[in-house]
């Protein structure tokens, strides 16, 4: 989990609230992935029909809209682009992100995904300084950049965000948008999570028939002795 610490200084901690009982959010999530980050990233450690039967999208509806990464519903969610080609093109492979949610945190995978800005003609990123992926949703987002202050001891400190050029979505839907990726990136890094997130509900569904069923009970023994 990336800590406030280790973010540069003047950036926060976002407000995130991640849901893996949302299933709409989940699928929106997995939408934006396969149609945005598939082409160069895999999440090779995850296949299309586990993941539909996870999020409640129907083996159908999984082959018709989101397998053309790939044939089967059983394949593994390969990037299109082969790591080696991807190399050369980048200079970095851009890694398997199954479970990037782990190791760098949703926090941090949030300011990541809102954090591009655009500086003297290239890409940059808030929390990935010299990032060598290309902001792949400006057309989303818009572009923006990034103001800085000047401290008293002359080190930056991140101030805001300034929108150059608007894209297709309001700053609300984008960064809702950003919630449901990240929210999707959560599950696929533990899948069990969800599985878990379920028995815990049949579980307190259960508790609570026990409950009615225990308290009737007692009051067929207290009938008994008045
Ligand atoms: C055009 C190819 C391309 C596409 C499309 C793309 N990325 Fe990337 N991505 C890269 C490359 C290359 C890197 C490595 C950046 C570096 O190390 O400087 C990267 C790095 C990342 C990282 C940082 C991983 C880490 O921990 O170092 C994340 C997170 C990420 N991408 C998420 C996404 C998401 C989410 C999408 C879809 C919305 C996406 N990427 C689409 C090329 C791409």
């Amino acid at each position: 989990m990336a800590s406030a610490a280790a973010l540069p200084p003047g950036v926060k901690p976002p407000p995130l609230e991640i849901d893996l009982g949302d299933q709409e959010s989940l699928q929106r999530g997995a939408r934006t992935f396969i149609n945005y980050c598939l082409s160069c990233h895999s999440a090779a450690y995850m296949r299309y029909n586990r993941m539909g039967k996870d999020l409640g999208i129907d083996e159908e509806l999984v082959k018709d809209n989101l397998l053309f990464a790939a044939d089967k519903v059983g394949d593994l969610m390969k990037a299109v682009m082969p790591p080696e080609d991807a190399k050369v093109w980048f200079g970095t492979a851009p890694p398997d992100l199954t479970l990037v949610a782990r190791f760098r945190g949703p926090e941090w995978l949030y300011l990541y995904m809102t954090g591009f800005h655009r500086e003297g003609g290239r890409w940059d990123n808030i929390v990935f300084p010299d990032v060598a992926m290309p902001h792949v949703l400006y057309e989303w987002q818009g572009e923006q950049r990034a103001v800085f202050k000047t401290m008293e001891d002359g080190s930056k400190r991140f101030d805001r965000f300034e929108l150059v050029r608007p894209g297709s979505m309001k700053k609300e839907e984008y960064d809702a948008a950003m919630r449901d990726l990240v929210n999707f990136f959560v599950y696929l890094g533990e899948p069990a999570k969800l599985v878990r997130y379920r028995i815990g509900v049949y579980v307190l569904i259960f508790l609570g028939v026990f409950l009615i069923f225990t308290y009737l009970l007692k009051r067929e023994y207290w009938k008994q002795l008045h």
